[in-house]
């Protein structure tokens, strides 16, 4: 009898799942004999009726290498433990999902997903036996368990060519343009592509700015005969004052507004006098095909997960550090955030080429 798995992705989609799920049972399958039960839609799929579980075998993973997206499926909206209904109730059906996973011969589940999934995965185990191996995701690479995760180079790499073409734009026009990219919490995304595009100024949600620091900075560069400046706006970045907002609020704040580069443009009216123009580049980050160190990271995170399986090391979740894939407890992959360290080094190289970040540097800040 082979052993039998389920697989699942959850949260938000980030290039290089399909090539998890390809790794994943190409090791697993073929070298090591699994079942392999992909689940669908994240958990989601295990309370359809027939469920919606499928065998992967290896002529299912073929072509999944560099195809964005997943082929599972996913939603950040399957809570099992508050699980959202047609009439608008929350019921805890998590009991219910262990049943049926264990009614369909699965001996643990492989989970894909960011902190909020490995917390679900975390919760199954401890409270329903459902043994969990975890593989993080998420392209804001904001999980302090892992020094990297699949697709924040993708969304790089997506960002960077965003700005190099505003950069012409911009330039023809003498406009300040605001580039949006995605980083609710942390500003990875915003900074590395900054660094990459040659952004003039780099907001962040890790450091409130003051419009009149960015505002000065198009001044500086137009007394310099550049007419045009280039501002990389993080999703989460507030001005200053906004800081102490609980999330929620800080959030509204920013729906409200119209986005995070709609507020930067905002608060810099009336103090710069070229025209301004916004963009948010979403979802686009997302899509499309993971570049050539995503699949190959996300290839490693597959292999890593079936040998955790195999050697029935669950409760572990798979993560690189220093350059190897290791299993790290699941329980510290859920505990702690990596942000954007103010006083960091790719801070500091982005300063040491005159970006602006619109707060002066620690040190210098007193
Ligand atoms: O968590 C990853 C992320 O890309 C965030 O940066 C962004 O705020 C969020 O997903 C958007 O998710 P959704 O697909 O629900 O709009």
């Amino acid at each position: 009898m082979p052993r039998t798995v389920g697989i699942c992705t959850g949260g938000g989609d980030a290039p290089g799942l399909n090539a998890v799920i390809r790794a994943f049972v190409k090791h697993g399958v073929r070298d090591h004999g699994l079942q392999v039960l992909g689940i669908e839609d994240s958990f989601n799929g295990l309370f359809a009726s027939p469920p919606a579980v499928r065998e992967l075998d290896l002529v299912s993973c073929q072509g999944l290498l560099h195809r964005g997206g997943t082929v599972l499926g996913t939603t950040n909206r399957g809570d099992p433990f508050a699980f959202p209904m047609p009439d608008g109730s929350r019921p805890d059906r998590a009991g219910e999902l262990a049943r049926n996973a264990r009614a369909l011969g699965m001996e643990g589940i492989v989970v894909i997903g960011g902190d909020g999934t490995q917390r679900i995965g975390l919760r199954l185990m401890e409270e329903h036996g459902i043994k969990v191996v975890g593989v993080p995701k998420t392209i804001d690479n904001d999980l302090a368990a892992t020094d990297m995760t699949f697709g924040f180079q993708t969304a790089v790499d997506i960002a960077t060519d965003a700005l190099d073409r505003l950069h012409t734009t911009a330039e023809s026009h003498d406009r300040v343009m605001f580039l949006e990219v995605m980083g609710r919490d942390a500003g990875h995304i915003a900074l590395h592509c900054g660094i990459a595009g040659g952004a003039d100024v780099i907001l962040l949600p890790e450091i409130p700015y003051d419009p009149k620091r960015v505002a000065a900075k198009v001044a500086a560069r137009s007394s310099l005969g550049r007419s045009f400046t280039l501002v990389v706006v993080a999703e989460g970045a507030l001005p200053k004052g906004c800081e102490e907002l609980p999330a929620p609020e800080r959030k509204q704040r920013l729906k409200r507004g119209g986005g995070a580069a709609a507020v930067a443009m905002a608060q810099l009216d009336g103090l710069v006098s070229a025209e301004m123009r916004h963009v948010i580049l979403g979802h686009v980050q997302r899509g499309g095909s993971p570049v050539p160190a995503d699949r190959i990271l996300a290839t490693r995170f597959g292999v890593a997960a079936a040998q955790l399986v195999m050697q029935e090391r669950w409760g572990e979740m798979v993560a690189l550090r220093n350059g190897e894939v290791v299993g790290v407890p699941l329980t510290e992959a859920c505990s702690s955030m990596h942000f954007v360290d103010p006083a960091g080094p790719y801070v500091a190289t982005a300063r040491a080429v005159g970006v602006e970040l619109g707060a002066p540097a620690p040190d210098a800040a007193g």
